[in-house]
């Protein structure tokens, strides 16, 4: 695996391809970004993986200068996965003069669910996402369906802007009891990872319940945060929604099931398709 952190290194290392298969990423990789890198390797001419914490997206009050930074074990888990070419811009490479230009998303897209709670994330998200598809000559981006509202702000503003990259969504990958697979599981404590399966398990019961005919939707979401909220979470939201969209769900379309809750300092987010 080749590892360049210059625009013109980048450049000069993607001569020799036609077709850039591109993960974009924070790094603190786990076996959910290794999926997308592998799941990327055969849907093109050259694997390229980006590292790079996007200042953009995180609020003042997030994790930016907290969030993990674990490089050395990154480049060795992306090298067996089967990554040709890391990207892992400094700040100063990626936003050389201050950001001027942004991305701003609909905002029946980007300030419903997560962008309700952290306004402007998505803004953030859409435009280092719009500068890494550039920089990379992505043809294709793989992209995990954890961030499920982020998946679909990014398939929308390929499609608005003609940008000629296929956007492919990968499953969530989940520890054996339940818990998608997140960077921010590290900041559990042993108890509150013991307890974090519960956010899954309530999505789960409200898919089932969908699944076995119900459709009364707002009871079932009210039922999800008071079980959630009875187990000592604090619950930002849980909403069905149309997949299509993330518009007001209808009983017989496609839904998904979101969520995003607090244990402790840890804010983790899941969804269910259905
Ligand atoms: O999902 C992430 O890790 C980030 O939001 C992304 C897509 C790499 C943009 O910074």
């Amino acid at each position: 695996m080749r590892i360049v952190n210059s625009l013109s290194a980048l450049a000069e290392a993607l001569q020799a391809y036609r077709h850039p298969s591109v993960v974009p990423t924070m790094g603190n990789l786990h076996e959910g970004h290794l999926d997308l890198v592998r799941k990327a390797k055969p849907l093109g001419d050259v694997q390229l993986t980006t590292i790079f914490v996007n200042r953009l997206q995180f609020g003042p009050n997030e994790d930016f200068d907290s969030y993990p930074r674990t490089f050395e074990a990154d480049c060795a888990q992306l090298e067996a996965a089967g990554c040709d070419l890391l990207f892992a811009p400094t700040e100063a490479t990626l936003y050389p003069e201050p950001q001027g230009f942004k991305v701003t998303p609909p905002a029946e897209l980007a300030d419903v669910l997560e962008g309700q709670f952290r306004p402007g994330f998505f803004a953030g998200v859409c435009t280092v996402v719009l500068k890494l598809l550039a920089c990379t000559q992505a043809r294709t981006a793989v992209f995990g369906k954890k961030d499920y509202q982020q998946l679909m702000v990014i398939r929308h503003m390929v499609r608005q802007f003609n940008l000629p990259v296929d956007i492919v969504g990968v499953d969530t990958r989940r520890a054996s009891d339940g818990l998608a697979m997140s960077s921010r599981n590290g900041y559990l404590s042993e108890a509150e990872r013991s307890q974090a399966p519960q956010l899954h398990a309530a999505l789960q019961q409200v898919a089932q319940a969908v699944r076995a005919g119900g459709t009364d939707f707002e009871a079932l979401q009210a039922k999800a945060l008071n079980t959630l909220s009875a187990q000592g979470w604090q619950a930002d939201y849980v909403a069905l929604r149309r997949q299509a969209d993330l518009g007001p769900p209808q009983a017989g379309q496609a839904l998904v099931v979101l969520a995003a809750a607090r244990l402790g300092r840890t804010r983790l987010i899941d969804n269910l398709e259905m």
